[in-house]
């Protein structure tokens, strides 16, 4: 998978993408990820990217053709997938959306700032609006480093069995059931006998039923 992050802001996309997992995805080759700086596609001497909104009111605006030529530019090298835009008032993020952009060969995101940007980039490029939650950020990068890392640890080959995404909270509409490990007492807490039991079966019982508790008392809307 190849993920092309377009923005103001590339300094804020670095560190999620060296450490942990994302590192190591990368380095295995199973991820490219590029930034792209908006800046540089800019068509006058002074870069820039935004401009005032017509009609007025306060706040700029990302201009299209910065945008325009930096898209065209990457889709003259390969075709992509998806063309999402980070914004607040896109489609909320949830794993099942993270489940289907794991399974793409090549992805833009476009992170907006300011006001946003010129509705016609909207319109004419944008495949998927995507946003990460009901606040306002103040620029789309956080966001865009949110869903990379929620798909990347997806793909296959991302994660070892022992941190298998197969059993994530909201994967099967469940919350994932209590854990825990070594010691199996402290300070008197003791960690349920059936975890200790040995019997996979019964485990697995014990897990399912949880997950169903836990849910219902967090989140009942899951299980609608
Ligand atoms: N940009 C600003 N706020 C955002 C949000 N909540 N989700 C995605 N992109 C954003």
């Amino acid at each position: 998978m190849r993920i092309d992050i377009i923005t103001v802001l590339p300094e804020l996309l670095t560190s999620p993408f060296e450490a942990s997992i994302l590192k190591r995805a990368i380095e295995k080759g199973l991820v490219e990820v590029h930034t792209h700086n908006l800046r540089d596609f800019s068509t006058n001497n002074y870069k820039q990217i935004d401009d005032y909104q017509f009609g007025g009111g306060a706040g700029m605006v990302m201009m299209i053709e910065p945008i325009d030529k930096c898209i065209s530019m990457l889709k003259s090298e390969r075709e992509y997938d998806e063309i999402i835009y980070m914004t607040p008032d896109g489609t909320t993020l949830t794993q099942g959306i993270a489940n289907e952009l794991s399974l793409k060969e090549n992805i833009i995101i476009l992170c907006g700032h300011y006001k946003g940007v010129d509705q016609r980039v909207r319109d004419h490029f944008i495949t998927r609006e995507i946003s990460i939650g009901d606040f306002v950020l103040s620029g789309g990068e956080l966001a865009a480093a949110i869903v990379c890392d929620a798909v990347i640890r997806l793909i296959p080959g991302v994660l070892g069995n022992e941190t298998s995404a197969l059993t994530d909270s909201f994967q099967d509409n469940l919350l994932a059931p209590p854990i825990y490990t070594r010691p199996a007492e402290y300070k008197g807490w003791k960690v349920p006998e059936v975890l200790l039991s040995g019997n996979t079966a019964k485990i697995e019982a014990w897990r399912e039923h949880e997950a169903q508790k836990h849910t219902a008392a967090r989140r009942p809307d899951l299980l609608d």
